[in-house]
């Protein structure tokens, strides 16, 4: 069994655990100081050589995507944090920014200074406000210790770094929709090209990364290459954060090499709520086509997802057991990317208009014998035509749902009712839950 491989999260546990005092004591802005001795070259050699790849759902390569931005000019270019962290199931960029904020602004810090940015940007989602709160300390204690500001460290190189409160829309955690909000603009996404490493925030060259793939950065320049690299699969590296949630015995944030499978993950977590079987589960946010108990054993890495049918996204396994009705699951997900599309484009502000009507149809049991297929006809009209991944998205879950249990979208066309006793879903059933602290002993 793979054991979990505690980076990100290893002081989440420590008594006050987000304070400076407590960082430093376990080793921190010791990375910062060892980047701010290198050549800005060779940490974007070094971040390309451990094979991270972005944590923000796509997994595009990291040192990649800092070595496109355009030669020095003399003039500004930026770094944006994406900490937007909207996507229904995923919750590992909250907790890391709660428990271990300056492990983000350490990865700020070398980031900047690798890719020659004096001014970064943390975008976070609107409606953590503590978390704001805990991110500003952050900053605030970095500047008076001299990790932030003007010579940091003594080393010539000066940071300021913005931290900006959302509004609280899922479709500002699109990268360039959120560098149009940054610019107090109305979120929406921008054509690209041209892409942000070429023109990005104030059409400057940015590089916008997840927070994760920035928090990672510290601990692959503090403990090399060959100790990040020697975890994961051959083309997925390094660890990453699982979180489960739904119907799991213990759930939370799971750290581990990528490419454990989820029976691996289940077995730390306790198994299923109750001892119920699994149903169905999402891989990676519900923007990713759904899995069943057939995928237990699939390598959670980019590769082996995807050749399954599905993507890593997030790593935000939500767990459904038997007791849990399909529909109802995917219709509660596409009333969520109806209210969200921003409107922007006709295939998805029209369509996950329609499917929602027609799934909740459906789910209450007066859908007819053509809506199966209507609802399939309306996710073709929008994968692949929407402007952004929004869209696309939006159709993960029904078209998968429909493949795997058409039975129950017939079921209840037929029963003109929806089969499951709602009451028996042990999903909001917070009586049988465990409590916080027998969860995560
Ligand atoms: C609708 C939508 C929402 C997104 N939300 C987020 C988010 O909350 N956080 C995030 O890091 N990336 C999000 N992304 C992906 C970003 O556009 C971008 O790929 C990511 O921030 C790049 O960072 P990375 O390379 O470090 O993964 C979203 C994409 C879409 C289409
Ligand atoms: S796909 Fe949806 S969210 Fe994306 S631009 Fe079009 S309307 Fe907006």
């Amino acid at each position: 069994m793979t054991d979990l491989t505690p980076v990100l999260s290893a002081t989440w546990d420590a008594e006050q655990s987000w304070k400076l005092s407590t960082y430093t004591d376990h080793g921190g802005y010791g990375a910062l100081t060892k980047a701010l001795g290198m050549e800005p070259a060779d940490l974007i050699a070094a971040v390309k050589d451990s094979g991270l790849r972005g944590r923000g759902g796509a997994g595009f390569p990291t040192g990649m995507k800092w070595g496109f931005l355009p030669p020095d000019d003399g003039l500004p270019r930026y770094l944006v944090v994406n900490a937007d962290e909207s996507e229904p199931g995923t919750c590992k960029d909250i907790p890391t920014m709660l428990s271990a904020p300056h492990l983000l602004v350490e990865g700020v810090a070398i980031t900047s200074y690798a890719i020659g940015s004096n001014h970064a940007f943390i975008y976070l989602r609107g409606e953590v406000v503590h978390v704001y709160r805990r991110l500003m300390q952050a900053v605030r204690e970095a500047y008076e210790a001299g990790h932030l500001g003007k010579d940091i460290h003594g080393s010539g190189f000066d940071l300021d770094v913005t931290v900006h409160a959302g509004a609280g829309a899922y479709i500002c955690g699109e990268e360039t929709a959120l560098l149009d909000s940054l610019e107090g603009r109305r979120g929406q996404p921008r054509l690209k090209p041209p892409f942000p490493a070429v023109e990005g925030l104030y059409a400057r060259p940015t590089v916008v990364n997840n927070v994760e793939s920035i928090a990672s950065v510290p601990s692959i320049v503090g403990k090399g290459v060959e100790w990040f690299t020697a975890m994961g699969t051959e083309r997925s590296k390094g660890m990453g954060l699982f979180s489960l949630s739904g119907h799991v015995a213990k759930p939370g944030q799971y750290e581990a090499p990528l490419g454990i499978t989820l029976r691996e993950l289940l077995e730390m977590a306790g198994g299923m709520r109750n001892g119920r079987p699994l149903k169905f589960w999402t891989p990676g946010g519900s923007s990713t086509p759904l899995f069943t108990d057939e995928h237990l054993d699939t390598p959670l890495d980019y590769e082996s997802v995807g050749a399954a049918g599905s993507m890593l996204g997030t790593r935000a396994l939500q767990l459904f057991d038997d007791t849990t009705c399909v529909v109802r699951a995917v219709t509660r997900w596409t009333e969520f990317y109806k209210h969200e599309s921003c409107g922007k484009c006709t295939p998805c502000r029209e369509g996950t208009f329609w499917l929602a009507q027609i799934l909740e149809r459906i789910e209450d049991g007066h859908g007819t014998d053509a809506d199966i297929q209507q609802l399939l006809d309306t996710c073709e009209s929008i994968l692949g035509r929407a402007f952004c991944a929004l869209g696309d998205g939006a159709t993960s879950c029904i078209t998968s749902s429909v493949k795997l249990f058409r039975d129950e979208y017939e079921q209840h066309i037929q029963q003109g009712a929806c089969p499951f006793d709602h009451s028996a879903s042990a999903l909001f059933d917070y009586d049988s839950a465990p409590a916080p602290e027998e969860a995560h002993a």
